[in-house]
């Protein structure tokens, strides 16, 4: 997800090495059922009961809070930069009319390592003027079997989301006023892993589970070799995970191909990588050829772009492929891109499919036209992109690897990165996608080793499609509506 003032700017360890740390990452909540259908047909304002119903999309983590350890489950935000636990006593969680059946909530009493730093020195405002906020505490924290001392943690009491946030990005873009190490920092400092490094395998769109990977990449989930590119400052400094993006090529089913460059978009469009947002979206220049090749069509109540189902079946060999800087290229197929999540939800009658698809693509002019931005001048890349890459994060070099990824990868070569490099290292992954089937009804192997073996999570996905594809989109939306720019937003 993104921060207001972003958007308006624009474990395993291997044989080998002790030094990474590697945990699966889940898709979608256990245990709540998505309001498939009626959630969004009614979707002409963005309601608090709306964000609460779907707010199980995305990709989650296990980790532990405090001494003894709290289970906590929280969703994977490149987007933002704290990490945040939901207090057992927050609003939305005790409420009986609340619609938000908290996941995990963590209580402070009960832990012999908590530490108060900042009393209400986190804060994030909703578009319906709810305020979400809480402190800023400090206590030991595990995640795939590695625990980190006294890291620094908002403690929410008032959220309208259902479970807590690991939040990913650069300590700058912390709500806190005193910036602090978070969680990437202390792995470091705490000398867990040696690079301030991750690599998201976000996995297959019809797979579960995927994993993230610190300190390490893993060449057996990617194919062909690792381009490298910079991350590009905003206003001076790093910020975000934001790259050059120079072009998409859309090739249809019968061969024909036709490029668009970001040079056709009148105004620099960089591209974040966001995991906490579930759709892509492209300058207004860009989105509007797909949307056109793939005969799209708006749904003004949706406020979405719509796209016949049968482009599932029809065009095996549609694909849409973004390039950055001539050294990396990311393919995506069209079943990736056309979400059959609106099972029997009408659609507004201008629509003239007889089954209506979601596009994975959207315009960022929605923003504008919301009156969330004053100006769209970005292109946000969130799951419905990441799921076709292997993507590492690197924030001692300010750089980002990219390679199309190898789905269903279920074996690991872990490639340890280490202090002293100066870059990213030049890594090759599989030849090409793997072709035998792996189970997915299970984790894919944790590789901890035995001295810091973490339970690795064993639900499976409970959630319908349509939370999975939604969710967080619509939250990141309303999020942003806040607008100030000073205000965070979840
Ligand atoms: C986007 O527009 C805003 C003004 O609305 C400006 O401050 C910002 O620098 C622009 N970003 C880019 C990447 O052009
Ligand atoms: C959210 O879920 C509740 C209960 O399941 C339902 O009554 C309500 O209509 C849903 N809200 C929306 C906006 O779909
Ligand atoms: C990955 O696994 C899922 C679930 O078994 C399967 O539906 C999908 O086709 C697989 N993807 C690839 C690229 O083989
Ligand atoms: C950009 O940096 C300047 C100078 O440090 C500062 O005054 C301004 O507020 C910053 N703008 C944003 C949007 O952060
Ligand atoms: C491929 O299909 C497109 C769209 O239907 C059409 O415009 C184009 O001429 C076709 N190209 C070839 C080589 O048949
Ligand atoms: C492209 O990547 C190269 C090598 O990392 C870098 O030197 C160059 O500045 C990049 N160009 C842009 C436009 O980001």
């Amino acid at each position: 997800m993104r921060t207001a003032s972003a958007l308006l700017l624009a474990l395993a360890s291997g044989a080998l090495s002790q030094h990474v740390i590697q945990f699966t990452v889940t898709k979608g909540l256990p245990g709540t059922q998505a309001e498939s259908g009626s959630a969004l047909a009614r979707r002409a304002t963005y309601s608090e009961q709306l964000i609460n119903n779907i707010s199980g999309a995305g990709y989650y983590v296990h980790v532990k809070v405090g001494t003894p350890a709290q289970a906590m489950t929280l969703l994977v935000d490149t987007g933002s930069s704290d990490a945040w636990v939901l207090s057992y006593k927050a609003d939305a969680c005790i409420n009986s009319d609340s619609l938000v059946k908290c996941v995990d909530t963590f209580n402070p009493t009960k832990s012999s390592t908590h530490k108060v730093i900042t009393p209400q020195g986190f804060k994030v405002k909703y578009l319906d003027g709810g305020i979400a906020l809480g402190d800023y505490i400090s206590d030991d924290f595990t995640i795939g079997g590695t625990t980190i001392k006294s890291l620094q943690l908002a403690y929410v009491t008032k959220a309208a989301r259902n479970t807590g946030i690991l939040g990913l990005g650069f300590s700058s873009s912390e709500r806190a006023a005193h910036k602090y190490p978070n969680m990437i920092d202390q792995l470091v400092n705490q000398k867990q892993i040696e690079s301030k490094t991750f690599s998201l395998y976000l996995n297959d769109r019809r797979t579960d589970y995927g994993s993230i990977l610190f300190g390490g990449i893993d060449t057996d989930k990617f194919i062909g070799s690792l381009g490298i590119v910079p991350m590009l400052k905003t206003n001076g400094t790093y910020s975000s995970y934001e790259i050059d993006f120079s072009s998409i090529t859309i090739t249809l089913t019968n061969g024909t191909s036709r490029s668009i460059s970001t040079d056709s978009v009148d105004h620099p469009a960089p591209a974040v990588l966001d995991s906490g947002t579930t759709l892509s979206y492209l300058p207004e220049e860009m989105a509007s050829v797909v949307f056109s090749l793939v005969d799209a069509a708006f749904d003004p109540v949706l406020n979405y772009h719509l796209v016949d189902c049968a482009y599932l079946d029809r065009e095996p060999n549609f694909q849409i492929s973004f390039q950055f800087n001539d050294t990396a290229t990311i393919v995506i197929p069209i079943r990736e891109l056309v979400l059959n999540v609106l099972g029997n939800n009408k659609v507004d009658p201008s629509i003239p499919f007889k089954r209506s698809c979601l596009l994975g693509i959207q315009s960022t002019d929605i923003f504008e036209t919301q009156g969330i931005v004053k100006q769209s001048n970005f292109t946000l890349l969130g799951d419905t992109f990441l799921r076709s890459a292997y993507v590492v994060f690197d924030l001692s070099h300010y750089q980002i690897g990219l390679a199309q990824a190898n789905l269903n990868s279920s074996t690991t070569s872990i490639v340890e990165l280490k202090a002293h490099e100066t870059t990213l290292p030049s890594a090759t992954g599989v030849a090409a996608q793997q072709t035998t089937s792996t189970p997915t009804t299970r984790p894919i192997a944790s590789l901890a080793p035995a001295s810091k073996s973490g339970a690795t999570p064993t639900f499976s996905s409970s959630f319908s499609s349509l939370t999975q594809v939604l969710g967080v989109t619509v939250i990141t939306l309303i999020s942003a509506m806040i607008g100030s720019g000073t205000l965070f937003v979840l």
